[in-house]
């Protein structure tokens, strides 16, 4: 294992393309293809804090390359490439070595308005959902479940894609009615197969996958066809929930591979969790740096591509 680490952060980007600017990515457009730059920011309860972590927006990327790879003959994705160089006559701009790792070349899709969650344990929204109904998303579940028990088979529990404000938690049907029945199947069979794909990987290298979102976009296929292929990022820390399995215990709830060192920080702090949000100090900017590269390392097996290596 590498142990190699960076002490740059990248928090901004200013690209002289329109530009879109997520919590996590600036996104920029080139017409029919999309940059998507994962920079080092870091959001907790959905606000972006003042400082970044290195390498961070690397490893979003390259987890995210990784599956794109191994799953693409199952579902497509909008993958073209990772930025690897700082030569790229095919795009309209120069990319400094900052870009180099973090920034993915995609085809620009339509978004389909709908977050595509499966769980495979019982967690966050998912175990609020069960405690008050004993479902989740509309799905019966059987009585006597704990918190972070295995489901007794992975479900997919849709929510909406709010520009603003939280996500809810719909049903299958309520998200027929969004996106229509063909769509929603697409994303449903898709979303499960990923799941179930990443899932078995993951555990083999030690994690538990407890639940994950992906996004879906609409393009045109060879054969002119509108179809829903995976988007933005894949089966990574941000996206998912990742256990550790060798001290994984049902019953209460699990610390996050990653993000448990940030939770119980802020918790230490007393912050209210409104803007702005406090400066993590240098040690629990280690720490995190740490756990991003352990968990890139130990799923996919490489090590991680940085400006000059
Ligand atoms: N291939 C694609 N086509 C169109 N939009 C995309 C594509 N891939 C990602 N996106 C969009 O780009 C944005 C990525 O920025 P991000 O920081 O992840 O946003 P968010 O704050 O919503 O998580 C998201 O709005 C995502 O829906
Ligand atoms: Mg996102």
């Amino acid at each position: 294992m590498t142990t190699g680490t960076s002490d740059d952060v990248l928090l901004q980007t200013d690209l002289a393309l329109p530009k879109f600017q997520g919590k996590v990515r600036d996104v920029y457009d080139l017409g029919d293809r999309l940059l998507l730059v994962a920079t080092d920011r870091v959001s907790a309860f959905d606000v972006v804090l003042p400082n970044g972590i290195p390498d961070k927006g690397r490893v979003l990327t390259q987890m995210s390359a990784y599956w794109f790879e191994q799953t693409e003959s199952v579902v497509p994705n909008h993958m073209i490439r990772v930025i690897d160089s700082t030569e790229n006559p095919d795009l309209p701009v120069a990319l400094g070595p900052e870009f180099i790792g973090r920034t993915m070349l995609v085809r620009k899709t339509a978004p389909v308005k709908l977050e595509a969650i499966v769980r495979g344990y019982l967690s966050g929204s998912g175990w609020k959902d069960y405690q008050a109904s004993g479902k989740v998303c509309g799905i019966p579940l059987p009585a006597g479940l704990r918190e972070s028990d295995a489901l007794p088979q992975a479900i997919f529990t849709p929510s909406t894609k709010a520009d603003e404000g939280h996500d809810e938690n719909i049903s299958f049907d309520q998200a027929v009615e969004i996106v229509g029945a063909e769509v929603a199947n697409t994303v449903k069979v898709r979303s499960m197969s990923l799941y179930m794909y990443g899932m078995a990987r993951a555990q083999q290298r030690g994690f538990i996958i407890a639940d994950t979102k992906f996004e879906f976009g609409m393009i045109a296929n060879a054969d002119g066809e509108d179809e829903a292929i995976l988007i933005d990022e894949a089966l990574t820390p941000d996206s998912s929930r990742f256990w550790d399995v060798a001290i994984y215990e049902p019953g209460k709830a699990q610390p996050s591979f990653d993000k448990q060192p940030l939770r119980d920080w802020l918790e230490s702090t007393g912050w209210d969790k409104t803007p702005p949000g406090p400066a993590m100090p240098p040690e629990v900017v280690t720490l995190l740096q740490g756990r991003y590269q352990q968990g890139f390392e130990r799923i996919t097996g490489r090590a991680l591509v940085r400006p000059g290596s």
